[in-house]
């Protein structure tokens, strides 16, 4: 069971942020990466899509054996987690916007969360809002267009600037001095965001602490793997050209993506 891989996916390359957190953490496990390139962008589609592909995906990786699933994406993670883990026996580790961590780092009191419309909208970031914030302003900013071309890989996008030029600074002159990353796409654009929004504001990624979260699930059901190097297979359900690119760029790796149909 131990050898058995951990199976991670997103609408796209997003999850490649959090692989790489998985990657230094927990080096000796094999990976498998899904990203559902047909299908992206999750944030603008329904729930019962997004809840569809997200099985579609999780079954695929257990039939593959993995040991757990890993949904990469804070989008899925709303949409579908309850019923994934209602569906299937493995660990199912999902993302949600830092809300916690980043109402203990505010000064000013006003936090920004830079998500999709689907997670911004979702029952389970009501929740989360209701769970840990009182006293402090939540500025929502749904971050339309900015996946797609995040996804297309050039980070001189003419397109890009002008979206995040749109999205950020608005909520650095409303006060925000902490900015969520909501999305597993942002932390790929980290460096551009932290331009946008200016040396003062703390930036939140949970990358890490999903792999961490991870580690301590395989940890207390005895399942981490103590061979040697992993090995990571990159799978995806489209036509994104940049995969290689950004599996090179962002992971130093010379990686083929396999076509899948699911
Ligand atoms: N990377 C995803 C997330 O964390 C979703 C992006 C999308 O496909 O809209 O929400």
């Amino acid at each position: 069971m131990n050898s058995q891989p951990i199976g991670i996916f997103d609408s796209g390359i997003g999850g490649l942020s959090i692989l790489k957190e998985i990657s230094y953490l927990l080096p000796n496990e094999n990976l498998i990466y899904i990203g559902d390139t047909a299908f992206l962008p999750y944030g603008t589609k329904s729930k019962e899509l997004i809840e569809d592909r997200a099985h579609k995906i999780c079954n695929h990786l257990v039939s593959k054996n993995c040991k757990a699933v890993v949904v990469a994406c804070n989008t899925a993670t709303s949409a579908a987690i309850h019923k994934l883990r209602t569906s299937f026996s493995v660990p199912i580790i999902g993302i949600e916007p830092a809300v916690k961590p980043a109402t203990q780092k505010t000064q000013s009191r006003i936090i920004g969360i830079l998500a999709t419309a689907g997670t911004l909208d979702g029952d389970k970031f009501a929740t989360l809002k209701k769970r840990f914030v009182n006293d402090i302003t939540i500025l929502h900013q749904p971050c339309t267009g900015l996946v797609e071309v995040i996804e297309a890989g050039d980070h001189d996008d003419k397109k890009l600037h002008e979206l995040l030029k749109m999205y950020i600074p608005p909520l650095i002159e409303r006060g925000a001095d902490t900015l969520v990353l909501g999305c597993t796409h942002f932390p790929l654009i980290k460096p551009l965001i932290a331009t946008y929004a200016g040396p003062e504001v703390n930036i939140l990624d949970p990358s890490l602490p999903v792999a961490n979260e991870l580690r301590r699930q395989l940890k207390t059901k005895n399942l981490l793997r103590d061979d040697k190097s992993g090995i990571y297979t990159f799978f995806q359900t489209g036509t994104n050209q940049q995969f290689e690119t950004v599996i090179s760029r962002q992971l130093g790796l010379k990686q083929t993506s396999y076509s899948l149909s699911i």
